[in-house]
């Protein structure tokens, strides 16, 4: 290790040009990166094995892997420490008969069992599922019933959100901090974890086998499954060390929680695959909180995203006053775009450039970054990495000239490159309908030197808080409301969350608009699907907009709401 780095991407001063870059890129081979992996000689893979045991076979077993902290804990866990506690969870998993493909999904809060067992999922060559712990009933049925799981770790305060009696795949639950109950399948973690052996030989895979999943929204339909396979780590491996810059003596804190992909790619494993000691916070934001997790652990590397810093900036000086954050050195953020006033407010107040990353839940790892030694322009996603190549087309796949505003395109494959949309394979296609390339469904432009701006998404997608909402999912359970007769959702722009969800209803015979409806109708998709998803805004109109086929144009809604022209509505219904 070590080596990698100076070969593909020697490092290099600030401010230094170009040219650096295209000599980086010129020697660039993703074989460079894979000679680190000790399945590059023993063709045996599994990720936990490279991001876990490999340290301690090769005498790193006492560095510490994981600072765990919450409002009453704070525990320190070791790279041995991992190894043991996965090595058990995956013995306990193998004694009911779980393994190789099974998909095994997590539904907790950040807690150090979240991450011993997520490591024993892979160990045993199952895919892992991590759940946002602040998914509802519909949201986790939804997950569990597409991708089959077959089973769930879960703790006690989150067990009345699992809907069993729907979910006939679901064969046991893990019970993290809760007791056994074999008629109802239920099984202490704890419990059965204590007493399963230490010793485990890991399951050996191909690089094509599964490793992940992660549901995203899109425009239409319910979330997809997003399926990852082991290959993603070279990826995760290598833009740890050339955008996180991670190194041996660092302490890194990704704030990004396992149930969105950047805590699984950036907040386990490129930091483990580095051997490097990764901080997790549990519990809720505040600024007072992040600052003193900053300074008590000595954070050196910290990624995050762009509402959260605004939020930071919205707190004020003064909630920064008696901190110390001296030890950062490198600081990123992922998931919305970035605006200069909080690179700015980075540069007073962090006393750091906050580097800008791109990348999407389907490309599994970073793409287009800004990364240390490169001139950073304010308001640009960056450059792509060197391995990865970008581009604008139109939408019949032309290339197209700097400035011109298109598609943001990839060039397929890439090591990270998702394997399929679980039990969807045309929507898997849909990606790939350019010969050649991966198609984001971002819009941007590149520049004559060859950064790349973010404009917006092509579909109806909303983010908000960085969380990507699909407003058919959102519509779906309106319409479950037994007042609304239609509803169409939007994004519309807020100063802190990028956007928030707007909800244009019509209303029920029988039903009159009031405040009280709109906080009934937010509360009923706040408990169904998530809080994230539930409409901070709603308008009721007497009609919506359709097309002749009664597709609501939320095209439309965006017009009405941003006072703009409504273009064309040839297509509407009346
Ligand atoms: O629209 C882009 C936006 O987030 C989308 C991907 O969302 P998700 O799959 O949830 O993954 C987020 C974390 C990897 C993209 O299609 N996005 C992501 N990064 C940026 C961004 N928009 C602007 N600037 C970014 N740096």
């Amino acid at each position: 290790m070590g080596k990698v780095h100076d070969q593909i991407l020697p490092r290099r001063a600030n401010n230094s040009n170009l040219a650096d870059y295209g000599q980086a890129v010129a020697y660039f081979k993703w074989e460079d990166v894979e000679r680190q992996f000790t399945w590059y000689e023993t063709g045996k893979v599994n990720m936990a094995y490279e991001a876990v045991d490999r340290h301690v076979n090769e005498g790193r077993g006492g560095k510490t892997a994981l600072l765990y902290s919450d409002s009453v804990r704070e525990e320190s866990y070791s790279f041995a420490d991992l190894k043991e506690k996965s090595n058990r969870f995956g013995n306990v998993l193998r004694k009911y008969g779980i393994g190789k493909g099974d998909r095994v999904f997590l539904f907790m809060p950040r807690q150090p069992a979240l991450y011993f067992s997520l490591l024993g999922i892979l160990k045993i060559g199952a895919v892992a599922g991590p759940l946002f712990e602040a998914f509802m009933e519909t949201a986790v049925k939804d997950r569990l019933e597409d991708s089959g799981a077959v089973a769930l770790v879960t703790t006690p305060e989150l067990l009345h959100r699992v809907k069993r009696e729907e979910l006939p795949e679901l064969r046991y639950i893990f019970l993290v901090g809760g007791d056994s109950d074999p008629d109802r399948g239920l099984i202490s973690y704890d419990l059965e974890s204590a007493s399963a052996s230490v010793e485990l030989e890991p399951e050996w895979l191909g690089l094509e086998d599964g490793l992940i999943m992660h549901y995203t929204s899109g425009s239409t339909g319910k979330p997809k499954g997003v399926y990852h396979v082991q290959r993603a780590m070279v990826q995760h491996y290598y833009t740890g060390r050339v955008v996180l810059d991670l190194r041996d003596d660092d302490i890194y804190w990704c704030t990004a929680d396992p149930g969105w992909v950047t805590g699984t790619s950036y907040g386990i494993f490129a930091p483990w695959l580095n051997g490097v000691t990764n901080v997790v916070r549990g519990g809720r934001f505040s600024p007072r909180d992040w600052y003193s997790t900053i300074e008590r652990n000595r954070v050196t590397v910290w990624y995050s995203a762009p509402t959260a810093f605004r939020m930071l900036m919205g707190a004020g000086n003064e909630s920064l006053k008696g901190f110390d954050l001296s030890s950062l050195r490198h600081v990123l953020s992922v998931g919305e775009p970035l605006n200069p006033e909080v690179i700015r407010w980075g540069d007073n107040v962090l006393g750091q450039r906050i580097h800008d990353t791109w990348w999407m839940t389907e490309t599994g790892g970073q793409l287009i970054c800004n990364y240390p030694g490169m001139d950073i322009k304010l308001g640009s996603m960056g450059q792509p990495l060197p391995g990865i190549t970008a581009a604008i087309l139109d939408d019949q796949g032309n290339e197209l000239p700097p400035y011109s505003m298109g598609n943001l395109a990839i060039k397929t494959p890439w090591p990270s490159m998702m394997d399929r949309i679980w039990n969807n394979p045309s929507k898997y296609e849909e990606y790939f309908r350019i010969p050649g390339w991966y198609i984001s469904g971002d819009s941007a432009y590149m520049d004559d030197e060859g950064y790349f701006w973010f404009l917006g998404r092509v579909d109806d997608c909303i983010n908000s808080s960085g969380e990507m909402i699909g407003p058919f999912e959102v519509e779906s359970k309106l319409i479950e409301h037994p007042a609304v007769a239609e509803a169409g959702v939007i994004g519309i722009p807020d100063a802190v969350r990028g956007e928030i969800v707007k909800a244009f209803i019509s209303l029920r015979e029988g039903y009159l608009p009031s405040d009280a409806l709109k906080d009934e109708i937010a509360a009923f998709v706040k408990s169904g699907l998530s809080a994230h998803a539930a409409p901070r805004e709603i308008e009721f109109k007497d009609k919506l907009p359709k097309t002749r086929s009664g597709k609501i144009m939320r095209r439309v809604l965006k017009a009405w709401e941003l006072h703009q022209p409504a273009g064309d509505l040839s297509t509407i219904e009346d």
